[in-house]
């Protein structure tokens, strides 16, 4: 290894640090080296990688550490110094095995570290991220025959076999009708274990049992967003977006592994997460209804600690629709479980809206009324006033109801207009994050007309069809995916934690469009993932979910926060569909930095860098960077 090695370390510590703190790390480096070393000798599970890089890539990377840099002299210095001059050449492909990693939420690394998770409470299903000297630093390549995604709206319907190859779903949910092999392909007949008939059914269903008007569980845009927890493959979001409804759907990586990933690739919004010990990273109040059909989740745990955790989460009024044998089935076991649960939803005032067909909805109260009328000492508590209802990201759930406000109290409820007023009316909650109306409708102009500006940019690349999952890495007020409002896209909203107040302003907004614009509606989402600090931590989705990634003034960001610029891009590459988009704005300086990196990213299929006109969010000078992925195989074919 010796020579050549060393070499590189040179190259690529350079590059990464600026040559006045090389030597000072070289020892630090090669001390982690030797340790990694050691590592992989003792503690790797068996079946691992001992190298990221595949083995067929050698010319690109002889271990997983190392990149193979070339210096170019030329561009002129910047704030980043010599190492400005640097242009990075390439980049290590991981292994094959890797394809469908997910760094925060691999299982064998809970394994390798020897971490102590307690299984019955899911912890196993919880974030747990690499430390640094852990993270495999390079790129993960496309399972053998992947193919650009089917574009929705097919994709609800049907995906490439050869994208996500697993087929046990399909066997083991066959008499469910969750997916049918077919072919090259996968068909979604929209089945479920609680609807073998079909999702559109039992939708019409529930809205029956709520009696709302023409069987639309929109309930004339009163509800429109929605949690389904234990989701399956999300046909059940899949058919709400009929009745204008957008859910997000959750479920951990569990025994039906790869439903999430079915669920991204057909273009549903869904996430990876899990009912454990930690909240859900969601504000307080998001939510008009909850949903769990056969979702294997013991809500009596604990002293009903998930219930209270939904409940949470729940808007005033919110429902929570119940489909489970608890509900209907007449022997001991699940009557003794149906008694326990309507004594607990008793004790947190909720009320049976409805119960047929072995289905149950319960309504969450409009007031703090009944929790003020509860005996003294009733449990479950009521939280302590000092708890931050909308504190959500790496926060231990606590069995204890959540009171509303004296505003929402005795306004009976969240004051929302009805969807699709929402998107454009100023929430009160804009005032508990100190925001004015009027900042808050400039920001909305502003993205309007920067959204525009970008599509422009974009416009000799993209066809009708190109985006369908995007995130926004940097979501401020949600201006970005409200413009997006006539595109059959949908937005994943992420905020740093020190910003994650704002996250109830983007789901207190809805969209802005009439009834007609909203066939096959683009719908907007909000979940926060990460803090400034976290940014450097990865997110809880598969490889290869989004087609767009927009990240504004986040490189700055992190890089104020002390973390890696390269790492994130790094991950960016893994959220990324091949052929999928960036759009970076950022400091020039940054812009700079960030371009040394797009050949060996293989961000390079199409490139457009161009300086935007200043306007009320502009922050100095600035540039826009929108880069396309190329389309890439893995080892053993050469790239
Ligand atoms: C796991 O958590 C449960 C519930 O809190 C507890 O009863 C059990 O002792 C824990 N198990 C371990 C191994 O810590
Ligand atoms: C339900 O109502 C919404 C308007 O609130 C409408 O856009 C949608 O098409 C309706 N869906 C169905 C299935 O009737
Ligand atoms: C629900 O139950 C009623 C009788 O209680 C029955 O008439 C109806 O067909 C059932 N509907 C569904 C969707 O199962
Ligand atoms: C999450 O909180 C726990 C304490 O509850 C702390 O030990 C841990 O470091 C935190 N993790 C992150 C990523 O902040
Ligand atoms: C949608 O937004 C535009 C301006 O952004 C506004 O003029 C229009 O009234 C809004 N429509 C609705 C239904 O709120
Ligand atoms: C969050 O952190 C970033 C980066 O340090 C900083 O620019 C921003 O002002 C912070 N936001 C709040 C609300 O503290």
């Amino acid at each position: 290894m010796g020579g050549r090695m060393r070499a590189r370390e040179k190259t690529i510590m350079e590059v990464a640090l600026g040559r006045k703190l090389f030597s000072s790390l070289l020892v630090a480096f090669i001390l982690a080296l030797s340790i990694l070393c050691l590592y992989y000798g003792t503690s790797f599970a068996p079946g691992l990688p001992r190298r990221g890089a595949s083995d067929g890539d050698d010319a690109d990377g002889g271990s997983w550490m190392l990149a193979d840099v070339e210096l170019f002299p030329g561009a002129p210095s910047s704030l980043y110094g010599e190492s400005a001059n640097l242009v990075v050449k390439s980049l290590p492909v991981c292994d094959m095995r890797l394809s469908e990693l997910i760094p925060c939420l691999d299982r064998s690394l809970i394994y390798q570290l020897k971490l102590r998770v307690n299984l019955t409470l899911m912890e196993h299903y919880e974030r747990h991220c690499p430390p640094a000297g852990r993270r495999f630093n390079c790129l993960i390549p496309p399972p053998v025959g992947y193919k650009v995604p089917i574009r929705w709206p097919a994709s609800r319907d049907q995906v490439w076999k050869a994208n996500i190859p697993h087929t046990h779903l399909a066997e083991e949910k066959s008499d469910q009708r969750w997916m049918v092999v077919n072919g090259d392909k996968i068909n979604f007949p929209g089945g479920g274990t609680h609807f073998h008939a079909g999702a559109d059914k039992y939708i019409i269903h529930i809205a029956q049992m709520l009696k709302f008007r023409n069987d639309n569980l929109s309930d004339g845009g009163n509800i429109r967003t929605v949690l389904d927890v234990g989701c399956g493959v999300a046909s059940f979001a899949a058919y709400l977006l009929n009745h204008n409804i957008i859910a997000l759907s959750l479920a951990p990586n569990d025994v039906h592994e790869n439903q999430i990933q079915f669920a991204l690739e057909r273009g549903i919004p869904s996430t990876l997460g899990v009912l454990g010990t930690k909240r859900l990273p969601y504000p307080s109040r998001s939510f008009e209804l909850a949903h769990c059909s056969r979702c294997r989740i013991d809500w009596l745990q604990r002293h009903g600690i998930l219930l209270l955790e939904l409940d949470r989460v729940l808007r005033p009024g919110g429902y929570f629709v119940y489909s489970s044998p608890e509900a209907y089935a007449t022997d001991e076991k699940n009557r003794r479980i149906w008694n326990a649960m309507s004594d607990l939803v008793r004790r947190m005032c909720w009320k049976v809206a409805s119960k047929r067909n072995q289905t149950v909805i319960w309504v969450k109260p409009l007031t703090n009324g009944c929790y003020m009328r509860r005996n003294p000492g009733t449990l479950p508590p009521l939280c302590s006033s000092d708890d931050d209802h909308d504190a959500a990201w790496n926060v231990t759930m606590k069995a204890c109801i959540s009171p509303y406000s004296k505003r929402v109290s005795s306004a009976k409820g969240m004051e929302l207009v009805s969807w699709p007023q929402r998107l454009v009316t100023p929430s009160h909650r804009l005032e508990e994050v100190g925001i004015s109306d009027e900042k808050y409708n400039e920001d909305s102009e502003v993205w309007n007309w920067r959204v525009l500006e970008y599509w422009k940019q974009m416009k000799p690349e993209i066809q009708q069809d190109s985006f369908r999952n995007i995130m926004d890495m940097t979501a401020n007020f949600g201006g970005f995916a409200a413009s997006l409002v006539n595109k059959h896209v949908w937005v994943m909203n992420v905020i740093p934690v020190n910003e994650s107040s704002k996250l109830k302003i983007i789901y207190d907004r809805g969209w802005n469009k009439t009834a007609e614009q909203v066939q096959n509606m683009p719908f907007m989402i909000s979940v926060f993932s990460t803090s400034a600090v976290h940014m450097c931590e990865s997110f809880s989705t598969y490889p290869r979910t989004y087609d767009l990634l927009h990240a504004w003034l986040l490189m700055s960001k992190v890089e104020k926060q002390g973390c890696s610029v390269e790492d994130l891009l790094i991950e960016m590459d893994r959220m990324l569909r091949p052929l999928g988009f960036v759009i970076i704005r950022d400091k020039v300086p940054m812009i700079n930095h960030i371009k040394r990196f797009l050949t060996a990213l293989r961000w390079d299929h199409w490139i457009s860098d161009v300086e935007p006109k200043v306007d009320a969010l502009s922050m100095g000078e600035e540039r826009v960077l929108i880069i396309r992925k190329k389309l890439w195989k893995g080892s053993p074919e050469k790239p």
